[in-house]
């Protein structure tokens, strides 16, 4: 418990609101998945960033431990506290400002808690493109983006959250506020601390701002989902599509046809097409040609694979309302996943050239590991990362007596095949609570010793995000000397 007078003086604190009412914190206590569940004290949300210092001040004093939070879209337990108690959530929904957005710049600074789709539209408004974009885009935050080094659907053009970050505001566990908000595209006047802070998921720092890059926005987008004959025809198409539109590519997305086959029975969005398959991409080409240009050269890229019936239907959007229902269909698999069952979830990335190495490999291991389970893919195969699910039936995995001991286990068969064809074990979701296991079987120990370094450094009594990415830090020994 949080001695009173240390609850009274966060809530008297300026430009500070708090919530203590157990019904109200309860949103801010268990994931959007419904996997992970933890306890607060307070959710606390500052309104400034001299608020979040005075917060973590001292809350830096008080040895209080404090959880970052932005929209709770994490699907690795990320977002939610622990079940330790005597904690605080800080959420950065208040801080929400738009703070400029400069089209002769190819730049704009925002608040940390914007959510993902206010800043492209902000961006959008002054003819410009953010390319950040993702199914959870409604509800997650910027800051959260950006501690996650998100992903998502534009990354095969304009790369991860990372390469859309020009400068970074944030404040260190004892207060300090770290002003690097510049819009500068080099700036080599020594370490370019904002990257420690990318990716870091709020163990080394809070996010409270963020000048993003800009982009001009296309004149025209051409869509498609094309139903696949096998892996092979569609990474075929993949690269040849790539090759053949230069840097126009601007998804590339990959779905098996079991993961189609859920949206269409759960799907508030139904996919466009009905023909069966067992895989599916969805594309879309983008830039300064007209729409017609770019369906010629599609036409002409594809007609082989039409003719040998590799692909076995297309459709090209030919308006925005097609085009919305493709990308409805793809940004809907999260939802109908979670309606469907028990999604065990991986998020790997593999070298383009062994993708169907790894889908070949795993599939066995995993029918012999689960026999009933069925494997479903989702991913963004334009950069390597594809989410493996293996979907059980939400009573087949009640009956489980271990499941957590199941988890790992096909985790393990999973990332083993991924990391023996030179892959990661986390592309893009990060690591959160429920990766810290992998990072100790995964990561070289120099590389774990090194993260705890910068962890000393920046939060040396542990109070921000504790137990996440790394296991927790009490202050006395590292856990991997
Ligand atoms: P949260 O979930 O609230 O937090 C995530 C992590 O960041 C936590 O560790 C938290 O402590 C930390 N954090 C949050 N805000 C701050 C801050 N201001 N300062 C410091 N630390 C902070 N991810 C992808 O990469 N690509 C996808 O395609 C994708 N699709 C998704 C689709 C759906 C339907 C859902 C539910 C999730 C998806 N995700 C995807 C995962 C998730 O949306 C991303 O990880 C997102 O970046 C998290 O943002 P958030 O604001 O919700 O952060
Ligand atoms: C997606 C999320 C799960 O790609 O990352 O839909
Ligand atoms: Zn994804």
């Amino acid at each position: 418990m949080l001695q009173e007078t240390l609850r009274q003086q966060l809530i008297a604190m300026k430009d500070v609101t708090v919530l203590s009412d157990p019904d109200d914190m309860a949103a801010h206590l268990v994931d959007w998945r419904r996997r992970h569940f933890g306890t607060a004290e307070l959710v606390v949300f500052p309104g400034t960033v001299q608020a979040v210092s005075d917060v973590l001040k001292l809350c830096n004093a008080r040895g209080i431990r404090v959880f970052p939070q932005g929209g709770n879209t994490s699907v690795c337990g990320g977002s939610v506290p622990d079940a330790a108690g005597g904690a605080i959530v800080l959420n950065l929904a208040r801080m929400n400002r738009i703070r400029a957005v400069d089209a002769d710049d190819e730049s704009m600074i925002v608040d940390a808690g914007c959510i993902l789709a206010n800043v492209q539209a902000a961006a959008d408004a002054e003819g410009c493109l953010f390319p950040m974009s993702l199914g959870a885009e409604g509800s997650c935050q910027i800051g959260g983006n950006i501690a996650t080094n998100a992903g998502g659907t534009g990354v095969v053009r304009y790369g991860n959250m990372r390469e859309l970050v020009l400068g970074l505001e944030v404040v260190t566990a004892d207060g300090r506020i770290f002003d690097g908000i510049r819009t500068l595209r080099k700036n080599n006047t020594g370490v370019d601390l904002k990257q420690v802070f990318i990716g870091s998921e709020g163990t080394l720092g809070i996010i409270t701002g963020a000048a993003l890059k800009l982009f001009a926005k296309p004149r025209s987008f051409t869509t498609a989902m094309l139903a696949v004959r096998d892996l092979e025809s569609a990474l075929r198409i993949g690269r040849t599509l790539r090759r053949g539109l230069s840097g126009e590519v601007s998804a590339l997305e990959l779905l098996s046809g079991s993961q189609v086959d859920i949206v269409r029975r759960h799907g508030h969005a139904k996919p466009p097409m009905d023909t069966p398959a067992p895989w599916y991409l969805v594309v879309e080409i983008s830039g300064a040609a007209e729409e017609q240009s770019y369906r010629d050269t599609l036409e002409t890229l594809l007609g082989p694979e039409l003719e040998t019936e590799a692909v076995v239907d297309a459709i090209i959007a030919s308006n925005e309302r097609q085009r919305g229902e493709i990308w409805g269909m793809r940004h809907n698999v999260t939802e109908c996943n979670v309606k469907e069952g028990m999604g065990l979830t991986h998020d790997i990335a593999l070298p383009l050239a062994r993708i169907r190495d790894f889908v070949e490999a795993v599939e066995p291991l995993i029918a012999e590991a689960l026999p009933g389970a069925c494997p479903v893919v989702v991913g963004h195969v334009g950069d390597g990362n594809l989410h493996y699910i293996v979907m059980m039936s939400h009573e087949a995995f009640a009956d489980v007596p271990d499941q957590d001991g199941l988890r790992q286990k096909i985790g393990h068969i999973v990332y083993d095949a991924a990391i023996a064809l030179g892959g990661t074990f986390s592309a893009e979701h990060g690591i959160g609570s429920l990766h810290t296991g992998d990072m100790l079987r995964y990561k070289r120990s120099e590389e774990l010793e090194m993260m705890q370094s910068l962890k000393s450094a920046f939060d040396p009594r542990g109070i921000l995000n504790p137990g996440r990415v790394l296991p927790e830090w009490t202050g006395k020994e590292a856990p991997h000397g």
